[in-house]
């Protein structure tokens, strides 16, 4: 199939590059025009495991090409995919501004039997408003699916190519079968394809991205009350999860959600609930307590100074909203970062991809180590944010040897405190009580 995809960013990358891998002729367009000029040049703009072999291959193949010329790339196609930025406006609602410009952008260009999906994730509603503005720009009634994304960043080309189940909305059965045959590589191992209305379909991909957030909202909940209580919430999560109506998946204790998608989801959904004059109790509070859990640490730490941070030196692993990926949009280590340079800290930070990204923010406010333990030298404690493979078993004797203080806050509950405790450190974590 001749595929065109309008946003070249993580999601419209990981689309476009595996429909080309599986035998389509894909067209990714961007109006960032150095984005597409790195990309020609066979540079990937993010990190993501896979993704880089994938591309080249299917480049060379000339099976997948990158422009930003949206006209000539919609007019051949027998697809359009949207996957344009669908950011939290300044009250939660999505802001749809970028979809409705490519919207306007593609109408003039389009094959009267074109199939035009969103991949975006969407308001409930906003399918039906692409066909309105459709017909309104062309005269003619246009196909129109929903087609949300359920792929995880740092696994983003597993997920799209072994997906737990591909959802569709449409408004009539014979799109369907188009996106079916389209998906149908990626669904050999029998993993369901989901075919429902559009409304359905857009409400289905907040529905997850909320209920995912809401477990992450609990665990931290619970796991701030029992460091109170003098329980330890991570035989609590055992003692839970064994329990087949709960399980263990997605209940891990932290510094909150991060990531370009649980916040804003949140909130978008919450903010539909309002126009529509449902309470939204659970989700209001999902996110004012993941707001609250992204100070939890650094409370922590500014407690330990006696509440003066001024010329610390505090090390900090791990920047990335979670591992595998270069991804800081909203992540809890750039909280952490403000709050201890507001209080006019020293901060050393260390992480394998994304220093680059918090180097456009932060510039030369703070240092930048080039491995884990340079990090360390000479640090008054470590904060860990990140639960990267890489920290998950460090040499523990050399960090001793390079921290002025073996002080260890972490965020990600990496360590035993039985260890932590013969190895002489202080320990702080989340929802045990400190050694
Ligand atoms: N990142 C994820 O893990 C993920 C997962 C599932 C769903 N989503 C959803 O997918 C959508 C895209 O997310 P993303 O993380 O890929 O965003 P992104 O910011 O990485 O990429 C968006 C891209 O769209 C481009 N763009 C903006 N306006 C354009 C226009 N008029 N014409 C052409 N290109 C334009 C931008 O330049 C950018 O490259 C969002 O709705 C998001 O909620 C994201």
């Amino acid at each position: 199939m001749r595929i065109a995809v309008v946003g070249t960013g993580y999601v419209g990358l990981v689309t476009g590059t595996c429909f080309a891998d599986s035998g389509n002729n894909v067209v990714c367009l961007d109006i960032n025009a150095d984005k597409i000029a790195r990309l020609n040049r066979g540079e990937i703009p993010i990190y993501e495991p896979g993704l880089e072999e994938l591309v080249v291959r299917s480049a060379r193949a000339g099976r997948l090409t990158f422009s930003t010329d949206t006209a000539a790339g919609i007019r051949a196609a027998e697809i359009v995919f949207l996957a344009v930025g669908t950011p939290p406006a300044a009250d939660g609602s999505a802001d749809l501004t970028s979809l409705w410009n490519v919207v306007d952008a593609i109408a003039p260009h389009l094959d009267p039997r074109a199939v035009i999906v969103t991949k975006s994730t969407v308001p409930v509603g906003t399918c039906a408003g692409i066909e309105r503005r459709l017909k309104e720009r062309t005269g003619r009634d246009c196909l129109v699916a929903s087609n949300p994304e359920f792929l995880k960043e740092g696994a983003a080309i597993e997920d799209f190519q072994k997906p737990d189940r591909v959802v569709v909305g449409v408004r009539t059965a014979a799109v369907g079968d188009v996106l079916k045959s389209l998906y149908q590589p990626f669904l050999r191992t029998e993993h369901p394809f989901l075919v429902m209305s559009p409304e359905s379909s857009e409400m289905t991909k907040y529905v997850a991205n909320a209920l995912l957030s809401t477990k992450i909202s609990f665990i931290n909940e619970v796991a701030n009350l029992c460091e109170r209580m003098e329980a330890d919430i991570d035989d609590v999560r055992r003692g839970i999860g064994h329990d087949s109506r709960i399980g263990f998946a997605f209940l891990f204790p932290g510094v909150g959600y991060g990531g370009s998608c649980f916040p804003k989801d949140v909130q978008a959904l919450a903010s539909m609930a309002r126009d529509k004059g449902v309470p939204a109790r659970i989700l209001t509070a999902v996110h004012e307590t993941n707001l609250a859990q992204k100070q939890v640490l650094g409370t922590k730490i500014a407690a330990h100074f006696g509440g003066d941070l001024a010329g610390r030196r505090i090390a900090v692993w791990g920047l990335a909203f979670k591992p595998r990926t270069d991804d800081v949009r909203d992540a809890p280590a750039l909280d952490l970062l403000e709050r201890l340079l507001a209080g006019g800290a020293r901060v050393t930070v260390y992480d394998p991809e994304a220093m680059d990204n918090v180097r456009a923010i932060h510039g030369d406010r703070i240092a930048y180590a080039a491995t884990p333990m340079d990090a360390l030298d000479g640090a008054e404690c470590l904060a860990i944010m990140t639960e990267w493979g890489d920290f998950r078993r460090p040499d523990f004797d050399e960090m001793a040897r390079r921290m002025q203080s073996r002080t260890i806050f972490d965020g990600r509950n990496l360590y035993s405190r039985a260890e932590m405790r013969a190895r002489g450190f202080s320990y702080t974590s989340i929802g045990r009580a400190p050694v």
